[in-house]
C-alpha cells in the first residue's frame, strides 16, 4: 500500500527555537509508530538546520517556499541547492498565501521547476478562491493547473504532489466535506493527465489543506480518498497532531 503524507505547513510558527524543536521531537515520537503514514514537517527557513536530524529519518523536511533564482545578488532569497544541501526533501509551491503576495502562475511554474530540477519534491498547491452553484470554480481550477504546470516536463511528473486547497477552506471553522473533496480531486487528476499522461496522473499523489484537524482527518482520508493532507493550524498543535496522526494511520481503504 502507497503510504499517506501528511505534510505540516508551519506557516510562521512557532515563535521560539526552543517550541519548534519541541514540536519536531514530539512529530518524530508518534511518526515512528505510524505504519501506513508518511510524515513531512515544514517549518520557517530559520529553523530547518534544528529540525534535520541525521539519527532519524521518521519525519523528512520540507520548505515553505524556495526561490527561483541558483544564487548571486538576490537579497533575503535562498536557493534550491541551499536547502537540497542541508537535507531538504519537499518544497510547497504556490501556496494561496504566497499567491497572495505576489507568486503569479508563472512565478509558481519556475519554482517548481527549480525545485524538481535540484531533486526535491514540490508540493503545488491549487484551489479556487470561491465555490458557485453554477460550478464556475471547476473552470478556475482547470485554467489555474494548467498556467501553473505550463514548461514542466513530464519527466518530472513524478516528483510532484498535488494539494487541493480550496482558499475558502483555509484557515476556517470547517474543512470541505469529504465527499466534496473526493469529487473535486478525481477532477484535479483528470486535467493533471490531460496536461501529462493518463499514466502520471495515474501516480500523481492528490492531497487536501484547509482546516484538517485530528476529528476531520480520518473522514477526509477515508470518504475523500485522497493520498494526503497539508495540515496548517493542527501540525503545530503537538496534542491534536499526534491525534490526527493516529486517526489517518489507521483508516482502512
Ligand atoms: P489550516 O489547516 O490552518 O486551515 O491551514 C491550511 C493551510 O494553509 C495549509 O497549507
Amino acid at each position: 500500500m502507497n503510504k499517506r503524507l501528511i505534510i505540516g505547513n508551519w506557516k510562521m510558527n512557532p515563535s521560539t527555537l526552543d517550541e519548534a524543536k519541541r514540536i519536531i521531537r514530539s512529530m518524530r515520537i508518534v511518526a515512528t509508530k505510524l505504519e501506513h503514514t508518511q510524515v513531512v514537517a515544514c517549518p520557517p527557513y530559520l529553523y530547518i538546520s534544528n529540525c534535520i536530524s541525521k539519527k532519524s529519518n521518521s519525519v523528512s523536511i520540507g520548505s515553505q517556499t524556495v526561490s527561483i533564482q541558483e544564487g548571486g545578488a538576490h537579497t533575503g532569497e535562498i536557493s534550491p541547492a541551499m536547502l537540497k544541501d542541508i537535507g531538504v526533501q519537499y518544497v510547497i509551491v504556490g501556496h494561496s498565501e504566497q499567491r497572495a503576495s505576489g507568486d503569479s502562475d508563472e512565478i509558481v511554474s519556475k519554482r517548481i521547476i527549480a525545485t524538481v530540477e535540484a531533486g526535491m519534491k514540490a508540493v503545488v498547491c491549487i484551489g479556487e478562491n470561491v465555490r458557485d452553484e453554477q460550478g464556475v470554480y471547476l473552470d478556475t481550477l482547470k485554467d489555474q493547473i494548467k498556467r501553473t504546470f505550463a514548461g514542466i516536463q513530464s519527466k518530472y511528473a513524478r516528483d510532484i504532489i498535488i494539494v487541493y486547497e480550496p482558499v475558502w477552506a483555509i484557515g476556517a471553522k470547517e474543512a470541505m466535506a469529504p465527499e466534496q473533496v473526493y469529487e473535486t480531486s478525481l477532477f484535479v487528476k483528470k486535467v493533471f493527465s490531460d496536461i501529462f499522461s493518463q499514466e502520471s496522473a495515474m501516480k500523481v499523489k492528490v492531497l487536501y489543506g484547509g482546516s484538517v484537524n485530528f476529528r476531520n482527518a480520518g473522514d477526509i482520508i477515508r470518504i475523500g480518498k485522497v493520498d494526503g493532507l497539508l495540515v496548517g493550524r493542527e501540525s503545530v498543535n503537538i496534542p491534536g497532531l499526534k491525534e490526527l496522526l493516529k486517526a489517518v494511520d489507521v483508516v482502512v481503504l
